[in-house]
This record gives C-alpha cells, sequence and structure tokens, in this order.
C-alpha cells in the first residue's frame, strides 16, 4: 500500500479551560494523490482538524491526544519554528473567504515571490518567475503583465480563489487543506475551482483535505469522505460507498443521492452528549488506496447518542 501522505491518529482537541472536548478519536489517512472530503454540519469540528493538520490550534484550544503525521514526522510534536516552516510549504492552505489568504496592498505577482521566497523555492528571481507563469497556467489564469500586477480588489471572487491555490501549490505541498474555498463563488466558477483542485492534486501527488458542508461538491471530487458530527468522524469510506449506503441520518437526509447539502438534525451538534465512546468506530477508518476499496465496503458507525 502507498505510504499516506498524511495520517491522522487518534486526535483529540480539548478546551483549555474546561477539558471539553471539541474533537475527539479522529483517525484518518490520505493518500498523496487522493482527496478526503470531510463533511459535517456548521459547529462539528471540520476546521478545527483541517487547521491541526497544519499544527495549528484556535486560541482556547489544546491538543490532549494523538498525532498528525506528515511526511514522517508529527506536526503536532514539533518546535513551533519547524511547524512555520513546514506551513506553506509541506502543508497548505486554502481558507473559505479567498481576499482572507491575500494582502491587499501587494500585487498578484509580489503574493505569488513572498511565497517561494519564504519557503526558499527556487535559487534565482528566473527561475521563481518560471514558476509564478507555471502556477498561474496551473490554476487558469493569465500570467501577463497587465494580470499580475493587479491588487486583489481588482479581481473577482473566482480569481481571488485561484491567486489563492496557486499560493497553495505554489511550493508543491504534500498535503493541502481547503476550508469551504468555493463558499460564495458561482455555480461555473466553483466547478473549475473543483476541477482544477482535482487535477493537480492528481498531478503533483498532492493529498487534499476539502473541507465542507455541501455533500454534492464533496460527492464530485473527493475518492472519500468522511462524515463529522459532534466532534466525532460518524461515518468514513471510499466515495462511491459512502454515497451509496450511508447509515447516517445526515447523509440519509441528503435528498435524492449524493445531491444536497446536509441537513440540520434540529440544535447544534455540540450541544449533544458526548460520553466516551459514544459513536465509537465499528472499523478503523483509515481511507486507503483502489485495491482496498472493495474490501472495506462499509464502515457505517452507530449513530451517537443524543442525536434526534
Ligand atoms: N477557540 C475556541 N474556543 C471555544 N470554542 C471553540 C473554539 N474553536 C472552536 N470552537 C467550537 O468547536 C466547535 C467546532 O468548531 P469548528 O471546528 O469551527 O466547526 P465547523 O468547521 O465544523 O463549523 C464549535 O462548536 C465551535 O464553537
Ligand atoms: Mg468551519
Amino acid at each position: 500500500m502507498t505510504e499516506p501522505a498524511v495520517a491522522v491518529s487518534d486526535l483529540r482537541l480539548e478546551l483549555v479551560s474546561t477539558g471539553e472536548d471539541i474533537v475527539d478519536e479522529i483517525s484518518f489517512a490520505i493518500p498523496p494523490g487522493e482527496v478526503l472530503g470531510l463533511v459535517g454540519e456548521s459547529g462539528s469540528g471540520k476546521t478545527t482538524v483541517g487547521l491541526a493538520l497544519l499544527g495549528h490550534t484556535r486560541r482556547g484550544v489544546r491538543v490532549a491526544r494523538g498525532s498528525v503525521a506528515i511526511a514522517g514526522r508529527d506536526v503536532l510534536s514539533l518546535p513551533s519554528d519547524e511547524v512555520r516552516a513546514m506551513r506553506g510549504g509541506v502543508v497548505s492552505y486554502v481558507p473559505q473567504d479567498p481576499s482572507a489568504a491575500l494582502n491587499p496592498n501587494l500585487r498578484v505577482v509580489r503574493q505569488l515571490e513572498e511565497v517561494l521566497v519564504a519557503h526558499r523555492f527556487g535559487t534565482s528571481d528566473e527561475e521563481r518567475h518560471a514558476r509564478i507563469a507555471e502556477m498561474l497556467a496551473e490554476v487558469a489564469l493569465p500570467s501577463d503583465g497587465g494580470f499580475v500586477r493587479r491588487y486583489p480588489h481588482q479581481l473577482s471572487g473566482g480569481q481571488q480563489q485561484r491567486v489563492g491555490l496557486a499560493m497553495a501549490f505554489a511550493c508543491r505541498p504534500r498535503v493541502i487543506v481547503l476550508d469551504e474555498p468555493t463558499t460564495g463563488l458561482d455555480v461555473t466558477t466553483q466547478a473549475h475551482v473543483l476541477r482544477t483542485v482535482r487535477e493537480l492534486c492528481t498531478a503533483h501527488g498532492v493529498a487534499a483535505l476539502y473541507v465542507s458542508h455541501d455533500l454534492a461538491v464533496v460527492a464530485n471530487l473527493a475518492h472519500s469522505v468522511a462524515l463529522m458530527y459532534a466532534g466525532r468522524i460518524v461515518e468514513i469510506g471510499p466515495n462511491r460507498t459512502f454515497f451509496a449506503g450511508s447509515a447516517h441520518p445526515y447523509a440519509r437526509g441528503r435528498g435524492g443521492g449524493s445531491r444536497g447539502a446536509l441537513l440540520p438534525l434540529g440544535g447544534r451538534a455540540r450541544g449533544h452528549t458526548r460520553r466516551a465512546g459514544a459513536g465509537r468506530r465499528a472499523c478503523a477508518p483509515q481511507v486507503r488506496g483502489d485495491a482496498d476499496r472493495r474490501a472495506r465496503a462499509r464502515c457505517v458507525l452507530r449513530r451517537p447518542e443524543g442525536a434526534p
């Protein structure tokens, strides 16, 4: 079996103040070149897991247990300067709001140059400029002077997001985390961004964690899907088996097969009781390659206690 690009093992993040878990028992692995769609309603813990792949926790949250192995190193136990060096290089991030990834005061070309310089990509300006032209072509943006000299506010939302993608893929990362990156984009632009993500991941062997609340997007994009509920992964498996046989009420409520956004179950996910072991996995949620897919037909879990 191919060595996974990223392997998350028994991850638990909790509030520093109370010790209450935000996410717990999170385990999955993504092979190079594959996309894992992480779905679940708002507040279920998707962003918390995504940020953990970058070795980041939000204020007031700490890692209580588990590991995130990328390139053979646990990003959660590395010194902070080493984690910072990995971010944007070995593992990169595309946020929901494309403008959040961009510096409003820098022209497109400077933003891209900064990423390359920060991660010591290339040995000369010439090499870096060649890489910038290549990056722009990869995300289907023009690389003429008129375009690259624009500031972020002179770009459309779709163009901003594609610059964000170019920055995220710039240093040929092993892992990329995309957190609802097409929210707010029109359908055509969204489809283009998704196609670009998939093509770049396949072409360059990048493993992607694609966070979304939109099952239709994930059905079209992801090789495998993990469903979060109340801080746990309650279901995980290859795309086809996930959408063919989900037992979970979220996925069942998606209306007409693989189309439609997640339906809320009523009440916030985190409001429900979550005793240790509730909703425990029936099988280890490792995402594997094609050869293994048929064998692990379904990995369906008990419904979390407290769910209506
Ligand atoms: N720094 C924090 N302090 C307190 N609660 C937090 C913090 N970060 C996240 N949470 C809570 O953890 C839960 C999961 O958040 P999040 O990972 O952002 O969910 P999602 O991305 O699925 O919407 C939410 O209930 C959120 O309010
Ligand atoms: Mg989120």
